[in-house]
């Protein structure tokens, strides 16, 4: 894959330089020990398996063999720790325009960041801060069900993988390399406009909650709701029954869809 991933990236920083181990416990814990003792901008760690991937809110993420995309990338902002949550955003409308580019079906985002399916979800992100003395760096983890052919447990109900939804098998190398060209340059716009202008409507486009009835799990208390959209900062916009408008922060509170995973 290392050779293959080599002759298909066309990015000028994103990947530069890259990693790829066999096994790792997490390619996210790898770059964060990294990235906590030195600068890293635009460090890629992919793994062939993960033997402890992580998923959001402390999940396991299942990491099989050779089958799926296990990247992380690194990046060291100029913009202010308060906006590297967007970064999870802009990191899954990349990973859906190299869905879309590599096998010619564009998938839906489920607020904020997992790709979906035929209803399955297909991709997650987990986006991660790094202190280090008067720096920071943000490591964004992608984990992309390629080639995986089952799910187990209660997976079944929820995951597939682009080989399940669509029935044929894609490069894994080409996944990764289109990944990183479209975060390059979202990235770019991103730290020039502070936040997500660009690619809003673009992202609303593809945004399977939208118009729909959400159940926001607040830690304050759950509540159900219309999603409406986003705001420029990558809030999910949710009108209540009441007519109240929440702006939903995705690092407070999870969303769930009220019919099946979406
Ligand atoms: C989610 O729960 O939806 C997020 C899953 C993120 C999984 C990826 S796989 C590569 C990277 N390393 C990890 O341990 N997790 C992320």
């Amino acid at each position: 894959m290392r050779k293959e991933i080599l002759e298909q990236l066309q990015t000028v920083w994103a990947g530069r330089p890259w990693l790829h181990f066999e096994t790792l416990d997490s390619t996210n814990e790898y770059v964060k020990r990294l990235a906590g003792k030195q600068p890293v901008h635009g460090l890629l760690v992919t793994a062939d398996s993960q033997s402890a991937g992580k998923g959001r809110r402390g999940r396991v993420w299942q990491s099989p063999p050779e089958t799926n995309i296990y990247m992380s990338l690194c990046v060291e902002p100029e913009f202010p720790a308060d906006r590297a949550a967007g970064l999870t955003l802009v990191m899954a409308l990349a990973a859906a325009e190299a869905v879309q580019e590599v096998t010619g079906t564009r998938p839906g985002i489920k607020w904020p960041n997992d790709l979906v399916l035929g209803g399955k979800k297909i991709c997650g992100i987990l986006t991660e801060l790094i202190l280090r003395d008067n720096a920071y760096a943000v490591v964004t983890g992608v984990g992309m069900n390629v080639n995986a052919g089952q799910f187990f447990g209660e997976l079944q109900e929820t995951a597939g993988s682009l080989q399940t939804e669509l029935g044929a098998t894609f490069s894994r190398a080409q996944l990764i390399a289109s990944v990183l060209k479209y975060f390059e340059v979202f990235y770019a716009q991103y730290e020039q406009t502070g936040d997500l202008t660009f690619c809003r409507e673009r992202y609303e486009q593809s945004l399977v909650n939208l118009g729909k009835e959400v159940r926001v799990l607040d830690p304050r208390g759950a509540y159900t709701g219309m999603a409406e959209g986003i705001t420029n900062t990558g809030a999910l916009i949710v009108t209540d029954e009441t007519g109240t408008v929440h702006l939903v922060d995705s690092g407070e509170v999870s969303v769930r869809g009220l019919y099946g995973y979406v």
